[in-house]
């Protein structure tokens, strides 16, 4: 079998360095010396990242094109895979992420076969396979099909919400809460959910990494606590100092309601904010530990994760790019 470790001198492909994950991920693996190469929509946005790290290499490409991927990839030993297409501010369904994000998909691993890729890590959602998964949710789904399908050895991490300042389902949670003492929700806010603190997750991806068993295998993550929507907003209030949020079930509101009215309510673009909230209804919790025999991560709990991403991002609302 094909030894997969990464040796001192291989260089590593990060796409989504712009991204929410990827930008925090990139300082971690340079932590560890990790040799990296960056494929970005606007190399303006890593000039940060470049100057304050060794030996990064950037390329300008785009995966829905395809432009750039074989330069990219040339002579590269394992790739993250921490990119999605959703985005934009339109009131009306938006569901043409899905099919870029399949086509970025296929892009990507036809060149990184070419180029004889390695390995893959891809972050990508939990959520049980089924009917009324979210479209978001069957995307995300997809792209982990689609990665796992060609030749680079995959690995699948599959997350709910990630709890760190500037990630789009945190920062929703984070308005909400803030801004209204009293809520109407629909039902969506009993549905069970393990969150996860993006320390652990940047843990997971550079473990991963590190650990070439991990190759060829789809792994959740979560943090130990299963809370509903409802105790994780309480707890959100506890851990920020605030008085206890009042939260009313009732059952006419529609998804769709309640996604105008994250609209009125929070910065979140809504079609980032929209394809989230319809993945509201699904329970999206880990089936199994695995990931624990293969990659050591003590794990933080929800209100101290709460914490950190304050810590991280001071001063409240409005201060982290949405
Ligand atoms: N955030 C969470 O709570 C969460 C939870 C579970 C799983 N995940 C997964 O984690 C991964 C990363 O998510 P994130 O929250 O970091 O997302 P994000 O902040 O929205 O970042 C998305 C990244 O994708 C890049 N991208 C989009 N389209 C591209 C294209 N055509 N070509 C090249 N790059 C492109 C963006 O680049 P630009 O800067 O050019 O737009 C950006 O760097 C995703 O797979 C997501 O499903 C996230």
């Amino acid at each position: 079998m094909e030894d997969l470790s990464l040796l001192r001198d291989d260089r590593v492909l990060l796409l989504g360095a712009t991204g929410f994950i990827g930008r925090r991920l990139l300082p971690e693996l340079k932590n560890k010396n990790i040799r990296l190469r960056l494929l970005v929509r606007d190399p303006s946005k890593v000039a940060d990242l470049v100057s304050a790290h060794k030996d990064i290499e950037v390329t300008e490409g785009d995966l829905v094109s395809g432009k750039g991927l074989d330069e990219a990839l040339r002579g590269i030993h394992s790739s993250y895979y921490l990119v999605h297409s959703m985005g934009g501010q339109s009131i009306f369904r938006n569901t043409k992420y899905a099919e870029k994000d399949k086509i970025s998909a296929g892009n990507f691993i036809s060149a990184a076969e070419a180029a004889g890729l390695k390995r893959v890590i891809y972050l990508g959602a939990l959520g049980e396979s089924g009917k009324d998964l979210s479209e978001h949710l069957k995307s995300r789904a997809e792209v982990g099909g689609i990665l796992f399908s060609g030749k680079p050895a995959a690995t699948v991490l599959r997350a709910a919400i990630i709890i760190g300042a500037g990630g789009a389902s945190f920062e929703m949670l984070r308005y909400l809460v803030e801004r209204l003492p009293v809520m109407v929700c629909p039902k969506w806010i009993d549905t069970r959910i393990q969150p996860i603190a993006l320390p652990d997750v940047l843990a997971y991806l550079v473990g991963c990494l590190l650990n070439p068993a991990t190759a060829g295998q789809t792994f959740d993550i979560g943090g130990d606590e299963i809370l509903t929507y409802r105790e994780m907003m309480q707890q959100y209030a506890e851990a920020r100092g605030l008085a206890k949020r009042l939260i009313f079930r009732v059952p006419i509101l529609t998804p769709l309601l309640s996604a105008y009215w994250v609209d009125l309510v929070t910065p979140i673009p809504s079609g980032v904010a929209h394809p989230l909230i319809e993945g509201l209804k699904s329970e999206v919790i880990c089936r199994d530990k695995r990931i624990d025999e293969f990659v050591g991560v003590k794990k933080t709990p929800f209100r101290e994760a709460v914490r950190l991403a304050f810590s991280e991002e001071k001063e409240g609302p409005g201060k982290t790019g949405f």
